[in-house]
């Protein structure tokens, strides 16, 4: 990889290609379900303050050691304190999960690409034989989409070559080209789609619905909830953010960074709410439920049968989606190429190989989960749902404790205030509040997200 390849060329390209990492489904997706469960405007604050007080100090100390190390996340353990060498386990922690994300996340992304591709045909609306929206054979047919192994498959397997062509490119010329031009896109879409929703007959009765506070609704799981909603929808624990840190330019400004980019993620998310929840009441499908798979690939579509032009809205909505997602997974699978080039040696060509095509196959059969692999369980859960669990539950937060522990308590004090004053350059005023969150407040908070199952 040429040198000038190695970094991002303008500060405009870094934020829209962190930003594209943390704007991922678990913004547009899971969030409105999770805020709406946890009472509107009540989880939404909870969220925010989650997100100033665990996410950007946290986003800091990874930031910190990424740049510092200025190579792979395994490596810049070792680069930042040489002589603790057993700190790279955190690294290599993070590079496995960050995989075993990728192989779940992939399938999700190929399930938005076919439904903006079936959009596009009109085969998502095409009448069977009288079937009706609302119906039960309408539901069927929208699962089948998701359920029909071989159809999923081929999506699944068309993004993994997608991502793949787009890593080959290098950070340069692949994953900030890519940003700059998809970020904005994103917005723009975001924008329309607000103001769609907005001008429907029910938008008052949805805005309440989502940003009425129901503090009644607060419980600790709530709380916890909206903590792992802030961290992972901050692309936190997965060695992304040490990774993409490590392609930041020496006068990059850190705090004002996290700050932009927590800001934009959170901002996307309250936008996914405003769209959402004005279209669900207006066409009466709140008891259609609003969680997770159902919101976005069941009742949306239902909601868009309803409008006027129903193909193309559709076409957008999930071309939304499928930006939103890609801009995440190039982040995520560029944390394993970049540790294969620095490791290991690998050309960027022979990474993005050695990366993509065991993927072509994992994410692959990850994709039957669904249909043909259905019974086929680990611990009672599909492939699918068991990676999910075995990363979001346990290895992002252990990830996310490890890389705490390592910046606060044995890398020097220098290294957090080196790295958020640019060696003394600028003037920062929050390193010692960071330092303190993210020595004390962080682990404890992640360790009680970790063990909450438990409890
Ligand atoms: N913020 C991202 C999301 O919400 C987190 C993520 C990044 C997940 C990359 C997977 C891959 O989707």
């Amino acid at each position: 990889m040429s040198k000038n390849n190695t970094h991002f060329s303008s500060k405009l390209g870094l934020i829209a290609a962190t930003v594209g990492s943390a704007v991922g489904l678990g913004n547009v997706w899971r969030f409105p379900a999770e805020a709406q469960s946890g009472g509107g405007a009540a989880f939404l604050l909870i969220y925010i303050l989650c997100v100033i007080l665990l996410g950007i100090p946290c986003m800091l100390a990874e930031f910190a050691l990424g740049r510092a190390g200025s190579t792979d996340a395994i490596g810049a353990f070792g680069r930042v304190v040489p002589t603790r060498k057993r700190w790279a386990t955190v690294g290599a922690l993070s590079v496995l999960t960050s995989f075993l994300i990728a192989i779940f996340y992939l399938v999700v992304t190929g399930w938005t690409l076919s439904y903006s591709v079936a959009s596009v045909t009109g085969n998502l609306y095409r009448p069977e034989s009288g079937i009706e929206a609302g119906n039960a054979l309408f539901r069927l047919k929208m699962e089948q989409y998701i359920a029909d192994g071989y159809g999923a498959m081929f999506f699944t397997m068309a993004v993994v070559v997608l991502n793949w062509l787009i890593l080959r490119g290098g950070v340069k010329k692949g994953i900030e080209r890519l940003s700059n031009i998809l970020m904005p896109l994103l917005f723009l879409l975001l924008l329309a789609f607000c103001c769609v929703s907005l001008s429907l007959p029910g938008a008052s009765e949805g805005i309440s619905y989502f940003f009425k506070p129901d503090f009644t609704k607060i419980t600790p799981t709530v709380v916890l909830s909206a903590l792992g909603q802030a961290f992972f929808s901050l692309s936190l624990g997965m060695g992304i953010l040490v990774t993409y840190a490590a392609y930041y330019p020496p006068q990059t400004h850190l705090v004002s960074t996290a700050t932009t980019v927590s800001s934009l993620a959170t901002l996307v998310a309250i936008m996914m709410g405003v769209i959402i929840f004005p279209a669900v009441t207006t066409f009466g499908l709140t008891e259609h439920g609003v969680a997770g798979t159902t919101l976005v690939f069941l009742t949306l579509p239902e909601v868009f049968m309803r409008l006027p032009l129903t193909g193309l809205w559709s076409s957008l909505f999930f071309l939304l989606l499928t930006i939103a997602a890609l801009t995440s997974t190039v982040s995520i699978l560029e944390v394993t190429v970049r540790c294969l080039q620095d490791r290991f040696g690998f050309s960027r060509r022979g990474a993005c190989m050695a990366v993509n095509a065991p993927l072509l196959v994992l994410s692959g059969i990850c994709s039957l989960s669904f249909g043909e692999l259905a019974n086929f369980t680990i611990f009672g859960m599909n492939m699918f749902n068991f990676l999910d669990f075995l990363t979001a539950e346990l290895l992002l937060p252990l990830c996310g404790i490890g890389v705490c522990v390592f910046v606060g308590w044995i890398a020097p004090k220098s290294l957090l205030s080196n790295q958020l004053t640019n060696c003394g350059s600028i003037r920062s005023r929050v390193t010692g509040a960071c330092l303190f969150i993210i020595r004390y407040i962080a682990p404890a908070l992640i360790l009680l997200v970790l063990i909450s199952p438990l409890l």
